[in-house]
């Protein structure tokens, strides 16, 4: 039996979640750029930014127009995409699993719930670029982006805006299921860990967490990330070196044995 079939063979049997946590390369796949890889830039006019630059709630209050237009041009990519075989793989452990399946995304781009995740075990913990709110927060209301034409909120007057996480902003629990991604991260049998760099605050925390408490850890990612680097140096951990789409089928195989 190979590491990984060991590993996912004892945390089906252990009591505790199965708890997937995504990043940008799941969705590598199906077309849209990751964040930190070559296609990563954003741009607005004819200037070329890092998303940490335009990605934030000071730009947008000061330009509104730019970072609307950048936002509603990546919903159309992620519109015009399709879930590829892993989106498709954490479908079938949920049909499986039930409620002890949770899915912590990074990703805004919906493609999780387009391939039939459900809204009550996937936490878009960075938000929906599918959805705005005001930005005056005159309402904690979030709605649909609809065509894109009314960007004015409809109480207040004052700009609607992405229902996304920005670098200089917080996470909490309304909008971005803060601490009941902790909560899942205590209470996990099993972390999978596909396609993200680390580079943000609260999946540290849960990978961190997860490991602490002594869950099985598996990381799926072609280049290594501290998760794989955790996940090797574990005896209950592995680092599966591959694309997601490859990958994550072969898990959902395992995971779906009776
Ligand atoms: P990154 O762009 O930082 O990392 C993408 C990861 O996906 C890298 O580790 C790649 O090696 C991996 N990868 C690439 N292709 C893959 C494939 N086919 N299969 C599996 N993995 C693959 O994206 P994230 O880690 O998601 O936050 O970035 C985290 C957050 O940083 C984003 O949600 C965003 C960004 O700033 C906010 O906007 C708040």
């Amino acid at each position: 039996m190979s590491k990984l079939e060991e590993i996912l063979e004892k945390a089906r049997k252990e009591p505790g979640l199965l708890l997937f946590l995504t990043g940008a390369g799941i969705s590598a796949e199906s077309g849209i750029p990751t964040f930190r890889g070559k296609d990563g830039f954003w741009t607005a006019g004819s200037k070329v930014y890092r998303p940490e630059e335009l990605a934030t709630f000071s730009t947008f209050r000061s330009r509104p127009g730019d970072v609307w237009e950048w936002y509603l041009l990546r919903r159309e990519t992620c519109l015009r995409v399709e879930p590829n075989a892993a989106h498709h793989a954490l479908v079938k452990i949920e049909e499986k699993w039930g409620d002890r399946f949770r899915l912590i995304t990074q990703n805004v781009d919906g493609l999780h719930l387009r391939a039939g995740n459900s809204l009550e075990r996937t936490w878009q913990i960075h938000g929906d670029i599918n959805l705005m709110r005001c930005a005056a927060e005159c309402t904690d209301a979030v709605q649909p982006v609809g065509d894109g034409k009314n960007l004015r909120c409809d109480r207040c007057g004052d700009w609607m805006r992405p229902h996304v996480l920005w670098f200089d902003e917080y996470y909490n629990e309304e909008w971005y299921r803060f601490e009941s991604s902790l909560a899942a991260a205590s209470g996990a049998a099993l972390l999978v860990v596909v396609g993200t760099s680390g580079a943000t605050n609260l999946p540290i925390q849960v990978g961190m967490r997860a490991a602490e408490r002594g869950a099985y850890l598996v990381d799926v990612n072609p280049e290594p990330n501290p998760f794989s680097e955790w996940a090797e140096s574990s005896p209950r951990g592995k680092a599966v070196t591959g694309k997601a789409s490859e990958r994550l089928p072969r898990i959902a195989e395992l995971l779906l044995k009776d």
